[in-house]
């Protein structure tokens, strides 16, 4: 059936062969599916790959594009080739568009996690739909701004929203670079069916995405984890909304980051109460381990990375603080 109307669609294109099929393929998106793939989709009998269908169609329409006659919108609407597909091979994803959604993997929240008093601080930052830019300061420690908890504090605000029903959409992206900012805003504009994301022109995708932040009435919150360059977000920044909440974490300073709309919210090491407490609670099954942790937080400047790592050794090994101290 959806073999049948593949050739339907390869017929009205201009019947292209093979080869132009590859190169309009390759000139969107590189050479992800093969030459010999493509060209069994419309003749060949064996099952398909909905990656092949999907670049398929998309070669399909420009080659039709290109020959100036490009084909009716609803013969390349993808979400109606995907419930084709899933109705012909049995794949059963969500159904596309549906919200409320979560897309990207939210890190786990540490073991025994410190609501630390800059966890209201970034609640109120975030709660008038502006964007909360968090970012290290310098600790004594050779880590520099990283291990302070930045991303630990961004995920525990969006476990939060999304566990207390205030997010449409939830999308956790790490930045740590362009290219993956624009993919994942592209599998998001994908997987929400934003109107012509076909999976294919990842550029065009997250462009779109970009477009329907800006117009959209749904809840959403963006988390742009890690981002290592200002640079990066040109023309991505996702837009300042009544509905829409952004969260970006960074070792880099503030000042390339500031702009109207956008709190900055500078994470330091744990205080000495919150390393305190984190330390107790870490080892309350283990009294005999705990027997110098004011001294152990203190030597390690009360950073939470390094807190942790060492309490981890010291479950472990079964390492008094006073031993490891020591050590
Ligand atoms: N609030 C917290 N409660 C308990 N543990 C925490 C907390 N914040 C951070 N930690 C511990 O510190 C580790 C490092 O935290 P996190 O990954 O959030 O740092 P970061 O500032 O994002 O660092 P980087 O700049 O390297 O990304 C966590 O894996 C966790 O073990
Ligand atoms: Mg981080």
């Amino acid at each position: 059936m959806i073999r049948q109307e593949l050739r339907l669609l390869h017929e009205q294109a201009g019947r292209p062969t093979a080869d132009r099929l590859k190169e309009q393929h390759a000139d969107r998106c590189g050479h992800s599916v093969s030459r010999a793939a493509l060209a069994a989709v419309p003749t060949g009998t064996a099952g398909l790959r909905w990656a092949t269908v999907e670049a398929f169609i998309d070669a399909c329409a420009s080659y039709a594009e290109s020959r100036r006659r490009p084909l009716p919108t609803h013969m390349i609407d993808m979400v109606r080739w995907r419930t084709g597909f899933d109705r012909t091979y049995g794949e059963r994803p969500p159904p596309a568009g549906a919200l409320p959604r979560r897309i990207g993997v939210v890190p786990r929240l540490a073991d025994c996690f410190q609501t630390r008093t800059l966890v209201s601080d970034l609640t109120k930052a975030t709660a008038d739909s502006g964007t909360a830019v968090l970012t290290g300061t310098a600790t004594r420690l050779l880590t520099g701004l990283g291990g302070v908890g930045k991303t630990q504090l961004a995920a525990h605000l969006a476990e939060r929203l999304w566990q207390d029903k205030h997010l449409d959409l939830l999308v956790w992206i790490s930045a740590a670079s362009r290219a993956a900012v624009v993919t994942g805003y592209a599998q998001a504009a994908v997987d929400i069916a934003v109107a012509g994301a076909r999976g294919v022109d990842t550029e065009r995708d997250a462009a779109r995405f970009h477009a329907w932040l800006t117009t959209t009435d749904r809840r959403w919150l963006i988390v742009l984890d890690d981002l290592t360059s200002a640079a990066d977000l040109k023309g991505l920044w996702p837009p300042s909304r009544p509905s829409g909440r952004t969260i970006i974490t960074t070792r880099m300073r503030g000042a390339a980051l500031t702009g109207a709309d956008r709190h900055m919210i500078q994470v330091g090491t744990f205080t000495i109460a919150e390393a305190t407490e984190y330390l107790d609670s870490r080892l309350s099954e283990h009294p005999d381990l705990a027997d110098d942790v004011a001294g152990i937080a203190a030597d390690l400047s009360y950073l939470p990375l390094a807190l942790s790592q060492a309490t981890a050794f010291m479950i472990d090994e079964e390492v008094p603080c006073s031993e490891y101290r020591r050590r």
